[in-house]
C-alpha cells in the first residue's frame, strides 16, 4: 500500500501530520521551556527569564560577540556571581614564582630588554614625522614575538619585519583571535546535544580549519623545541623538567605547551592596549604615571626590570587595566557542586565592573589600588585576571613582567596623545574568549633623544 492511500486509509492527510508534527514539536518546546523554568536542577538561581528558559539567546550573543553586556546587566540585577578560591583539576605547568624570577629577573633578562628595544626602535620610526601608529597591532608584533622566544626559543620577527607575516606563515591564521573564535563557534554548538554534530557542520570549513592549523603548527613549535638540545632557560626548559619530575606523559607535554603562545600573546597585547588607551584619555593619571617613571628612571640605560617592577603607581595602573579590560573577560569553566553537566564560570566583566563590588565600577582610577579612603569599600579580591587554583594562569607574572616593562619605556620615551577616530574606542568591543579590540592609533613624540 502507496504511503499516500496508508494516511487516507487512517482519515490521515500529508497536512494533517504537518500538523501533528508541528504541534508535537511546540508542545515538546513549550514543556522544556517550563521544565528549564521551574523544575530544572539550577531553577533556584536567579537570572532573567530569557536567559534561563533556553541555551540559545545566549549562544546567538555569544555568536555575536556581545555576551558580556546581556551577562552584565543579569549580574548587575541578580547579583549572581560568585568568587571560589580553589578550582578543580591538576596543575601541570610550573607556577612557582621563582621560577619567574629566575627567568626575567636573571638568565633571560637580556631577551625581554631586546625585544622591548626593537619594538621601541620601530615605535619611534613609524612614528616619526607626527604619523600615527597603531599600537594595538605592534603589541600584538611583540607579544607574539616574545611569548615565541621564551617559550620555544623562537623569535618570530614580527617587530622586526614590522608584520604579521610570520605569525601567519606559522601559524597559518592571521591573529590568535581567528581562534579564540572558532572556538566559541564549536563551543556554542557543542551546547545543543544532540544536535551539536549538525550544527558544526555549518561553521564554515575555513574556520575550522584555522583552529585545527593553529594547534598543529603549535605542536610542531614544541616537538622542535624538545628536539633541540639548547642552554635557554625558555618556558619549556622549566615546563620540561616539572613535566619530568611529575613524570607527565609526552602527550601531555604536547597538549599543555602548544597553548602558550595562544594564552600569552593575545593576552597581554590586549591588556597592554587597554592600559594605553585608558593613560591617555585620563590625564591626570598619565601626568602622575609619568612623573613616577621619569622620576625613577634618569636614562633609558636605568630601565631594569627589577625596578620597574618596585613602582607603586605602574603597579595600580596595571591593576586597574585588568579590572576593567580583563583580557578573558568571560572568564573559563570551572566544576563545582550543582548537577551534574552543567558549565560553571565566573564572568571577570560582569564582575570586576558590579556596583556592588566597586565604586564608580566603569571609570579608570588606579588610585583605588594605592589605598585610598574613597574606594576603601572596594572589593579588590573579586579582581583575578589570571583565574584562581590549580588551573590558573601560570604566565601571570611573565605577562606582569612584559607589560609594565613596556609600559614604562613607552612612558619614559615618548608623549603620547591619542589619534583620530578613538573617541569610543572602548564602547561596544566584541569577545569572542578574547576582546576584539579595534585599531588604536597613538601620536608619539620623542621626549629626549637617546
Ligand atoms: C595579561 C595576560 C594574561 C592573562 C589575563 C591570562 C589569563 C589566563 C587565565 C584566566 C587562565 C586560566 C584559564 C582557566 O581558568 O582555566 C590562563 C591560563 C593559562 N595561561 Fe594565561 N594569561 C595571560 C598571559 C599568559 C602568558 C604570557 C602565558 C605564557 C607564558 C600564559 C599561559 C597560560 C597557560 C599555559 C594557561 C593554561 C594553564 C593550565 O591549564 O594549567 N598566560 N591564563
Amino acid at each position: 500500500m502507496e504511503y499516500a492511500q496508508l494516511l487516507y486509509h487512517h482519515e490521515l492527510t500529508p497536512q494533517s501530520v504537518v500538523v501533528y508534527f508541528l504541534v508535537q514539536t511546540v508542545l515538546l518546546i513549550t514543556i522544556k521551556l517550563i521544565y528549564n523554568i521551574y523544575f530544572h536542577p539550577l531553577a533556584s538561581y536567579p537570572g532573567p527569564i530569557f536567559l534561563v528558559a533556553s541555551d540559545i539567546p545566549l549562544a546567538v550573543y555569544s555568536l555575536l560577540g556581545t555576551s558580556q553586556y546581556p551577562l552584565k546587566a543579569a549580574h548587575d540585577k541578580f547579583n549572581i556571581y560568585g568568587y571560589k578560591k580553589n578550582g578543580g583539576g591538576r596543575a601541570n605547568f610550573p607556577k612557582d614564582p621563582r621560577f619567574y624570577n629566575e627567568m626575567m629577573l636573571g638568565k633571560e633578562t637580556i631577551t625581554l630588554a631586546k625585544h622591548i628595544g626593537r619594538l621601541m626602535a620601530q615605535l619611534e620610526k613609524h612614528s616619526a614625522g607626527g604619523r600615527p601608529v597603531d599600537v594595538r597591532e605592534w603589541f600584538t608584533f611583540s607579544m607574539f614575538d616574545i611569548n615565541s622566544d621564551f617559550g620555544f626559543s623562537e623569535d618570530m620577527g614580527c617587530v622586526k619585519n614590522g608584520t604579521k607575516a610570520a605569525m601567519h606563515h606559522t601559524f597559518k591564521t592571521p591573529v590568535v583571535i581567528d581562534y579564540f573564535y572558532a572556538a566559541t563557534l564549536l563551543h556554542q554548538c557543542h551546547k545543543f546535544w544532540p544536535l551539536n554534530r549538525l550544527l558544526a557542520l555549518c561553521i564554515p570549513p575555513s574556520t575550522r580549519r584555522m583552529q585545527v592549523n593553529h594547534t598543529e603548527a603549535s605542536l610542531e613549535r614544541v616537538r622542535k623545541r624538545t628536539a633541540t638540545d639548547t642552554d635557554r632557560y625558555d618556558f619549556m626548559h622549566y615546563f620540561l623538567k616539572q613535566a619530568n619530575k611529575e613524570q607527565l606523559p609526552t602527550k601531555t607535554i604536547e597538549a599543555q605547551a602548544s597553548v602558550v603562545i595562544l594564552a600569552g600573546s593575545e593576552t597581554s597585547s590586549v591588556a597592554e592596549t587597554a592600559a594605553v588607551y585608558h593613560i591617555s584619555t585620563h590625564p591626570d593619571v598619565y601626568k602622575k604615571l609619568q612623573k613616577e617613571i621619569q622620576t625613577a628612571f634618569a636614562s633609558i640605560q636605568d630601565i631594569k626590570l627589577q625596578d620597574v617592577l618596585k613602582l607603586p603607581y605602574l603597579d595600580a595602573v596595571v591593576q586597574e587595566a585588568l579590572r576593567i579590560h580583563a583580557p578573558l573577560a568571560n572568564g573559563f569553566t570551572r566544576w563545582k557542586h550543582v548537577p551534574r553537566g552543567t558549565v560553571v564560570t565566573i564572568n571577570h566583566y560582569c564582575s570586576n565592573t558590579s556596583a556592588s563590588n566597586f565604586r564608580d565600577p566603569t571609570s579608570f582610577i588606579p588610585e583605588r589600588w594605592m589605598g585610598e579612603a574613597t574606594y576603601a569599600d572596594d572589593n579588590r579580591e573579586v579582581v583575578q585576571p589570571f583565574s584562581v587554583g590549580p588551573r590558573n594562569c601560570p604566565g601571570q607574572q611573565f605577562a606582569l613582567c612584559n607589560i609594565k616593562l613596556t609600559l614604562a619605556h613607552l612612558i619614559w620615551r615618548f608623549d603620547l596623545t591619542l589619534g583620530e577616530g578613538t573617541e569610543n574606542w572602548e564602547v561596544g568591543q566584541r569577545i569572542y574568549n578574547g576582546w576584539i579590540q579595534p585599531a588604536l592609533p597613538v601620536l608619539m613624540e620623542k621626549r629626549v633623544e637617546w
